[in-house]
């Protein structure tokens, strides 16, 4: 068997490892989603085109319904690209470090896996990823952007020269990408491989609801839709994701909270840490004595996304007291370290 593993693990304290929204919606909102619940046609399956929803979701992103397929959570267009465009014998080339899932879904459909590797600290270099992209050859390239874990943004101007540099199809998963300083939809026009993933599960404080979209040039989407698979979006998260979306400006408030406060952990050097420079919610902290760092989180309650084997996690941005809570840690670090090597 060569499916990978992928394990959720059910966390306790503050959580700041899912980059999820640490504010739940609105009451009002809430409560308009309440109401719109209790109109469902229960006995019914789902409105399969998600017409709705897409529509709401195109006129707040400038893209016709008819480039725009919801699902599952953004995971399951991922999944269904991989699958539409993979198998065994062919090639996924994406960066490490990446989403794990990329890994999960292409040994789903037994296909191999190339990973351009990125420093964790420094900007990518995109005319390498290219040149090593030339030489292996792949059948689809995928990347997270701004990338997950480390928080760095490719521009669009990038953007475009990697799918100019190959025939494959490219997919930008812009899962971070309200925090970001621009979106790569605009390239659909000029750009025939590209086809871009967005989610309603981070900026728009939907995470429960699970609802993602998969946004190509028209007649990408063409002879994509007839392979999705029928009524994966419920009724329930329909209305909530629409209702969501008629509200959306409400959201920019947050965003651009998000952005300062993470803006501010960036403005501050430190000697025996690194934080990487992130256009996400979430920031990329390296340390040789990871161990140490993360056991300070832990005491403080504070939930942190680890890896194993790499000297480095990623805290989600959270409320502006739990923000505080992350900066305490942060400096009590890096005073006993400091008088440590005194
Ligand atoms: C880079 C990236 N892509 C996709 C996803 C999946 O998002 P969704 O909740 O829409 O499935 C995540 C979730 O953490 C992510 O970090």
């Amino acid at each position: 068997m060569t499916q990978k593993k992928y394990k959720v693990h059910s966390q306790k304290g503050i959580l700041l490892n899912a980059n999820e929204s640490s504010k739940n919606l609105s009451s009002a909102i809430r409560k308009e989603i309440q109401e719109a619940i209790f109109d469902i046609d229960f006995n019914r399956y789902p409105d399969d085109a998600c017409s709705l929803l897409c529509e709401t979701y195109g006129n707040w992103i400038g893209v016709p319904a008819s480039c725009i397929l919801a699902g599952n959570g953004s995971d399951q267009h991922l999944g269904f690209l991989i699958g539409m465009f993979l198998e065994k014998g062919k090639k996924l080339l994406t960066l490490s470090p990446d989403f794990g899932m990329y890994d999960y879904y292409a040994s789903s459909y037994h296909a191999d896996v190339v990973r351009f590797n990125v420093d964790p600290l420094e900007p990518m270099d995109v005319d390498e990823l290219i040149s090593f992209g030339k030489k292996e050859d792949p059948q689809l390239i995928l990347f997270s952007n701004p990338n997950n874990p480390t928080g760095h943004y490719v521009s669009n101007e990038q953007i475009q020269k990697i799918c100019a540099a190959f025939a494959c199809p490219v997919v930008i998963d812009e899962a971070y990408g309200e925090f970001a300083p621009d979106s790569c939809l605009s390239l659909l026009e000029t750009c025939q491989n590209l086809y871009i993933t967005r989610t309603l599960s981070k900026a728009f404080g939907l995470a429960s609801a699970r609802i993602g979209f998969l946004i190509s040039s028209l007649s990408n989407m063409e002879k994509l839709r007839d392979y999705h698979v029928p009524y994966s979006v419920n009724s329930l998260s329909m209305a909530a994701a629409t209702i969501v979306l008629k509200h959306a400006s409400e959201f920019e408030e947050e965003i651009d909270r998000i952005k300062k406060e993470r803006d501010q952990f960036l403005s501050k050097t430190y000697t025996s840490l690194s934080l990487s420079k992130s256009d996400a919610n979430f920031l990329l902290i390296q340390t040789v004595k990871i161990s140490k760092l993360l056991s300070m989180f832990a005491q403080k309650g504070l939930c942190v996304r680890s890896y194993e084997n790499k000297n480095y996690c990623r805290v989600t941005i959270g409320t502006t007291q739990e923000n505080r809570q992350i900066q305490e840690v942060l400096d009590a670090f890096e005073k006993e370290e400091t008088y440590a090597n005194e």
